[in-house]
């Protein structure tokens, strides 16, 4: 039934734009001025040139911004036909018709209410109360309206509840721009409209930079992990335990929190050297001989040449490194590579090597069962002072201690973490 409902709905939708196109013309007169034009001609740059972020959504639309000088000044007619004109983009011209009536009748139907809501809360001298509602009514009719195709579509799932709370999320900024744009418009005329999308396309360029910037450094991040993860499971199920106990001590001993996601990001790298370790070393079950024990002891120095090669953020790139380099450093100086000693050791380092100590004691080992957790804190202590730091130690042991949900976790782990070595 809801499907044979679909193309009368897209045809009814359409059909309905151009009955309002028509009776608001007939309404309030055809009027034409040139600068329509232009509005006309920025709305198909915009649509043509819409920028759309990884999960294929439409990034920040500012389709109704740039509209609004229109719904302010020029009233529901022509709102609705730019809206109806202006905002198909040449990729979409050879899709199926009857979607793309659809599409464009939305649209220039949302721009036309909108337009009459605007005039019906007060219109220009009432712009604090009429543009929110101008915005309001364009977002909901546009997002309902699309909720009732995704609905009716067998093929594609019904679209959540959630979707029309992003109305809600772009509130403000739609509402600043559409403000923005109105005066801009209305001060500067034609030059003010060109000025405030220039200005406009030149923030967005910038802020896409740092948009694509962040996926490709998480799509790096995830290939890595799955190189890790088909090298050995269980180091995959070692890096996210030591990656979360560093992210709970470094809330409580209070590191800076805009470096917490970099510290995260690196405690997932900390041991990103032992892909480089033959595997009959890494997953022997034994002790190992010295020999091997020495070639594991690169690790460290393996990592930060390993991270060296891969394009990580200026910021990033201290944190990492001195995680990777230096987690296995000890509080008394003799720890490896390099012997530093107490403070001397980068704070995060000491956070990991914390973190990773504790995941390698109450985990189940190669070559013995996992300690019980009281034993594991008796042993924390017993090391305070010479291997960690022992301010973060008692940190860590008040924080074990406390957190009855994280001692549950830490007694389910069924996995098995590689040597602390
Ligand atoms: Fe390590």
């Amino acid at each position: 039934m809801r499907q044979k409902l679909f193309k009368p709905y897209l045809v009814g939708c359409a059909l309905a734009a151009v009955v309002f196109l028509v009776a608001a013309f007939a309404y309030q007169g055809f009027t034409f001025d040139p600068r329509l034009i232009v509005f006309l001609i920025l709305l198909l740059l915009n649509a043509h040139y819409q920028i759309f972020s990884v999960d294929g959504s439409r990034s920040f639309a500012i389709t109704f911004p740039i509209l609004f000088p229109v719904v302010a000044l020029f009233g529901p007619a022509w709102a609705c036909a730019l809206g109806f004109l202006g905002t198909v983009s040449l990729d979409e011209l050879d899709r199926d018709k009857l979607v793309l009536a659809y599409n464009q009748g939305a649209i220039g139907l949302s721009a036309g209410l909108s337009a009459l809501a605007f005039q019906a809360t007060g219109g220009i001298p009432a712009l604090v109360v009429s543009l929110p509602v101008a915005v309001l009514t364009y977002s909901l009719l546009n997002h309902g309206l699309a909720m009732l195709v995704f609905y009716l579509r067998a093929d594609q799932p019904a679209l959540k509840w959630t979707f029309i709370l992003n109305v809600f999320k772009t509130l403000i900024p739609s509402v600043a721009l559409s403000a923005f744009f109105y005066f801009c418009f209305y001060h500067y005329d034609i030059l003010g409209l060109f000025g405030a999308y220039f200005l406009f396309v030149v923030v967005r360029s910038g802020a896409l930079l740092g948009h694509l910037e962040t996926n490709y450094r998480i799509a790096l991040i995830r290939s890595l992990m799955r190189a890790v993860h088909a090298k050995d499971p269980s180091l995959m199920a070692h890096l996210e335990n030591v990656a979360d106990y560093s992210k709970r001590l470094a809330k409580a001993c209070r590191y800076p929190f805009w470096k917490m996601p970099i510290l995260i990001e690196a405690a997932y790298f900390h041991d990103i050297g032992k892909l480089e370790i033959n595997d009959s070393i890494l997953k022997k079950s034994g002790r190992l001989t010295p020999e091997e024990y020495s070639r594991m002891q690169t690790h460290p120095t393996r990592g930060v040449e390993f991270l060296k090669e891969v394009p990580l953020p200026p910021a990033h790139k201290p944190i990492v490194e001195n995680i990777a380099g230096y987690h296995h450093e000890r509080y008394d100086g003799t720890g490896y590579p390099r012997g530093l000693k107490g403070e001397e050791i980068p704070l995060e380092a000491r956070i990991v090597a914390v973190a990773d100590t504790w995941d390698a004691m109450v985990g189940e080992r190669c070559y013995r069962k996992p300690m019980p957790i009281p034993d594991a804190i008796a042993e924390l202590r017993h090391v305070k002072g010479t291997q960690l730091d022992p301010v973060l130690v008692e940190l860590f042991i008040e924080l074990i201690e406390n957190d009855n949900r994280s001692v549950h976790a830490v007694r389910s782990v069924t996995h098995r973490p590689m040597h602390v070595l």
